[in-house]
């Protein structure tokens, strides 16, 4: 009998522990760590999306990690400190897709003080004047993966489903797959692009707004302008770009967890929305950005034609690693032109 109860006792105590383990809160000592570093902030918030962009920016002789306190883990992320010419950094990687993106970054901009976020990485072009290579900053960025999928039969005219409460718009446009069919007519209708609900800083809890297009800062984007003479590299070992990559902003730029191989969705996105750089985390860490109030930018070097080269190869096989370095180069040479630790650059 007393064994039994000590037995009972055991499991309860076993099964208690194993649900305080699966909390997902901020123990103690990370939070003291956090505290710690918070006081030597302000911080740069720089957000990379995968190892493949990651690495090169930790291999850079521009970034020098801080040496009492190199990184802090939570949550399944790692965030490194360093300095990157005169600017205290704290560097996150988000993981693929807009899930992973919104959550780093949420975490980043409530977890450390900041004064902005920078945002680099590779993209898909959809520009056919640019080249792979080239290093866009878009002034505007969307997450294109929001849809009201129509039902067959129904048309441009008539409401969408939900529409009336203002859940959904048909402001924004439309894909329809018919237009893309060989032959008969396609069940698949229309989607058409709908705004991100967002509950800003500003704003009251629990009342939505809308967004779409989310603006990146002004004050940074007229900053990145002093890069567009930046000197790139054209070749991959033997393998080089018919010309030299260049540096350029450019008008918008969408993103939606969806990997755009396809020549013909490529050529949709650019005539519907202008869009340059197609890739799958910028509008989370942008829509994120925008409703915490937090400067941001987001530096994209394009690899590959999303769909519109060769139906031999995708070109980031090639190209890929180059384009990864590029975005690295011109983020560092961004930082630098930042003005010193400490002080606010100047809002339009
Ligand atoms: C449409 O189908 C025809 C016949 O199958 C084919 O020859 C043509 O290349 C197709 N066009 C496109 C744009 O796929
Ligand atoms: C370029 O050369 C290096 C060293 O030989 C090699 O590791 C790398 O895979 C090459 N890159 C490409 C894209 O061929
Ligand atoms: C599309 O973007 C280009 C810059 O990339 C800009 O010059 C042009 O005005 C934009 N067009 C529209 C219709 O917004």
């Amino acid at each position: 009998m007393g064994y039994f109860l000590i037995g009972v006792l055991v499991v309860v105590l076993f099964i208690g522990n194993v649900i305080e383990e699966a909390n997902g809160e901020i123990s103690p000592t990370v939070l003291s760590k956090i505290e710690w570093m918070n006081k030597r902030g302000p911080y740069l918030g720089i957000v990379a999306p995968n190892n493949f962009e990651l690495n090169p920016l930790l291999a850079s002789q521009a970034y020098v990690p801080y040496p009492s306190l190199p990184f802090i883990d939570f949550a399944g992320r790692r965030f490194r400190f360093g300095k990157i010419s005169n600017q205290r950094v704290v560097i996150v990687m988000t993981g693929l897709g807009m899930v992973n993106a919104g959550v780093a970054t949420q975490l980043l901009v409530s977890l450390f003080r900041l004064k902005g976020v920078l945002h680099y990485g590779i993209a898909g072009n959809a520009d056919v004047n640019l080249e792979i290579g080239d290093v866009t900053i878009p002034k505007y960025w969307a997450h294109s993966g929001l849809w009201n999928w129509q039902r067959y039969g129904d048309g441009i005219d008539d409401e969408l489903a939900l529409e009336a409460p203002g859940d959904y718009t048909r402001d924004i446009g439309y894909l329809q797959f018919s237009k893309y069919t060989n032959g008969s007519d396609n069940l698949l209708n229309r989607v058409w692009y709908q705004p991100e609900e967002i509950f800003p800083v500003t704003g009251t809890p629990e009342v939505r707004e809308h967004i779409f297009w989310v603006p990146v800062d002004k004050s940074y984007l007229n900053l990145a302008r002093q890069l567009e003479d930046t000197k790139l590299p054209q070749c991959v070992n033997t393998t080089c770009l018919p010309r030299p990559p260049k540096v350029t902003i450019v008008d918008r730029g969408v993103s939606a967890s969806v990997f755009v191989d396809n020549a013909a969705y490529r050529t949709f996105l650019r005539s519907k929305f202008n869009a340059t750089a197609v890739e799958m985390e910028s509008a989370a860490v942008a829509l994120i950005c925008h409703q915490q109030s937090i400067p941001f930018v987001v530096i994209r070097a394009l690899s590959d034609l999303a769909g519109g080269g060769s139906d031999m190869s995708n070109e980031a096989d090639i190209f890929g690693s180059l384009a990864a370095q590029n975005s690295v180069d011109v983020l560092v040479k961004f930082v630098g032109l930042l003005p010193p630790y400490g002080s606010k650059i100047q809002s339009e």
